[in-house]
Formats: structure tokens, C-alpha cells, sequence
């Protein structure tokens, strides 16, 4: 068995090694969006991985190709085909916060495979912050902070979930 935690809810269960972290999810009563029913076509299932990255199954084919279609990078993953082999610790993507005009052309000029690790990191600390709205004047300093976080850990998989682990507040 394998202690499996999710994010923002907190929920924690022992799940039995070889279970899909959607079945997981559905075990634990947590309702996470999976459109395609489970065939790695939809990436509705996405969760990010924030602690135990080796503890999942590797991302096979069919899993990257949807993640790069999807423009998801490092540390999402497909809750319907990583399968659990230990302990992990999971967060499921918040709503997306508004962003203005002014600020989304910051997250526009961005490569399109860092967007949505940006956009994670930047609203997480936007909403610990109490803002509802991200405006220019955060928007700038905070995605270019971001980036040069990112930068620096390249693709590191156990860095990068530390990161977002560490900005989502998940203790
Ligand atoms: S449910 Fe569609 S990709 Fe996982």
C-alpha cells in the first residue's frame, strides 16, 4: 500500500500500488475532471506531481504526446495513466485566476511549454498574496521571477515539484 496525498483538499488514503492516480482520486471521493474517460486523449485529468516523482510509473508514449499537445511540462502529469508505486503527494490545478489584458501579454510571450508552469506558480503566489486579479504590476515582476526560477532548475523533475510544492503551501 502506498500513502497518497492530494492537494488542495488534503485528503490523504493508503491506495494499493498499481492503482491510477485517477482511481485514487475516485477512492478518495475526490472529484477530478477525466473527459476522455481514462485514454490519454483529453488532459482534463492533469495533476502536478509535488513530492514522490519516482514513486509514479515513467510517462510512456501516448502520455507525452498528450502532455506536449496540452503544452502541460514537468511536473504535470496525466492522473489517468501514472500508475502509483509509492508514497506520493499530489496537487490538483486551482481554478485559473483572471488575469488583465495587460497582463496576460506577459504570459502570451512566454514559450508556450513554460505557460502553464508559470501561470501555476505566479496565481499561487498571487492568491496567498489575497489578490483576485492579476494586474500588470504583479504580473510582470512575478512571471519574470518564475522564469529565472525555472531557468536555474531546468528540467529537474524533484526540483521542480519542490518548487511547486513550496508555492502552493502544501506543508
Ligand atoms: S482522462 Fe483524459 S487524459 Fe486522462
Amino acid at each position: 500500500m502506498a500513502k497518497v496525498s492530494f492537494y488542495p483538499s488534503g485528503k490523504v488514503g493508503e491506495i494499493p500500488e498499481g492503482t491510477s492516480v485517477l482511481d485514487a482520486s475516485e477512492k478518495l471521493g475526490i472529484e477530478l475532471r477525466h473527459d476522455c474517460g481514462g485514454f490519454a486523449t483529453c488532459s482534463t485529468c492533469r495533476i502536478m506531481v509535488v513530492d514522490g516523482v519516482k514513486n509514479l510509473t515513467e510517462i510512456d508514449l501516448d502520455e507525452e504526446n498528450m502532455l506536449e499537445e496540452a503544452e502541460l511540462p514537468n511536473p504535470f502529469r496525466l492522473s489517468c495513466q501514472a500508475l502509483i508505486e509509492g508514497d506520493v503527494v499530489l496537487q490538483i490545478p486551482e481554478p485559473e485566476m483572471q488575469w488583465s489584458k495587460g497582463a496576460l501579454r506577459e504570459l502570451d510571450a512566454l514559450p508556450l511549454m513554460s505557460r502553464a508552469l508559470i501561470r501555476v506558480i505566479v496565481e499561487a503566489r498571487a492568491r496567498a498574496g489575497g489578490e483576485e486579479v492579476i494586474l500588470p504590476d504583479t504580473a510582470i515582476p512575478a512571471v519574470e521571477k518564475a522564469k529565472s526560477e525555472l531557468d536555474e532548475i531546468g528540467n529537474d523533475p524533484v526540483v521542480l515539484a519542490a518548487l511547486v510544492k513550496e508555492v502552493c503551501g502544501i506543508p
